[in-house]
């Protein structure tokens, strides 16, 4: 299959374009309750009909923070400049101009069902410069701060939180009244991909908007700790990545998981001891 260059020229697609062509899963659970597609965020939310989707929770690859600072030096995490490309451990970003992301934001609207909630992660500089832009389109409700317990890296201060930005569109209560908007959740300390998050923390996400058979939807899906979420909360899954390795880590982690229930990306559970999670784990069990 070839495609017209805006050059003129005709190129043969890449294998992604093909997947997104016919909106071919790249991997599927064998029930269908999660799939998981190769594909661009927005391209990806535009191919879903409108009012498809019951939560959306989502941790984008922001530009904005490493451009600003400059990371990636290499010294720690391999150069910046080589993101994307294969073996580098920096992966290729969202173009969070103001345009691109309000396009985001209306597709999540429109694929979201009426009376839902939406959760996005944010670092600091996105929370400042891009946060406001939800406000356009949904009614933010609560800004959660996820506290990792450890310090990491940072500029300046040492980074030892994020934020989760929480809005619905229409009206719907949490399920219960007793999730704070702090969460002491560590971070996952000898990750398996790039900027991993806790499956915990989607968890947390889920623990109060969703009901069993609930569509949950990430379309920066990583290595899969929201699809994983999604399983655990006895929920459907659909997501994307613009990353064939994230793509390839993801069905193989799901698979794995579905077949003998073992996380290989996270085999422990990464709550304290010393915590009240009865909000988050009902029946009071730490995976
Ligand atoms: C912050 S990571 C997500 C990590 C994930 N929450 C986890 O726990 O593993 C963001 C992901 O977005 C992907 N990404 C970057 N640009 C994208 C785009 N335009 N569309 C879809 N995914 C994209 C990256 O490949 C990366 O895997």
């Amino acid at each position: 299959m070839t495609r017209t260059a805006s050059n003129g020229h005709r190129k043969k697609r890449t294998a992604r374009e093909e997947r997104a062509a016919y909106h071919e899963p790249f991997f599927q659970t064998d029930d269908g309750r999660v799939k998981i597609f190769h594909q661009d965020a927005l391209q990806f939310l535009r191919s879903l009909p409108s009012a498809s989707v019951d939560v959306v929770a989502t941790d984008p690859a922001y530009s904005g923070m490493n451009q600003h600072l400059q990371l990636g030096s290499g010294r720690i995490i391999g150069k910046y400049e080589n993101k994307g490309k294969e073996g580098s451990k920096w992966f290729e970003e969202f173009h969070d101009t103001e345009e691109n992301y309000a396009a985001f934001l209306n597709e999540c609207f429109r694929v979201l069902k009426d009376d839902r909630h939406i959760y996005i992660m944010f670092d600091s500089f996105s929370l400042l410069t891009l946060a406001p832009l939800v406000r356009n389109v949904f009614e933010v409700k609560n800004l959660i701060v996820w506290d990792k317990v450890n310090i990491g890296m940072g500029h300046y201060f040492r980074r030892r939180h994020e934020f989760i930005l929480f809005a619905t569109k229409g009206k719907r209560h949490l399920t219960s009244h007793r999730i704070p908007d702090v969460w002491r959740i560590k971070r996952v300390a000898a990750f398996k991909y790039p900027t991993q998050k806790p499956v915990e923390i989607f968890e947390a996400m889920l623990a109060g908007s969703v009901e069993d058979d609930f569509v949950i939807c990430d379309p920066f899906l990583g290595g899969g700790s929201c699809a994983i979420a999604a399983l655990n909360k006895h929920c459907k899954f659909i997501g994307c990545d613009i990353s064939e390795s994230a793509l390839k880590t993801c069905a193989e982690r799901i698979k794995i998981y579905k077949t003998i229930g073992h996380d290989k990306l996270q085999p422990k559970s990464l709550l304290l001891d010393d915590e009240d999670y009865s909000w988050l784990k009902p029946n009071g069990k730490l995976i």
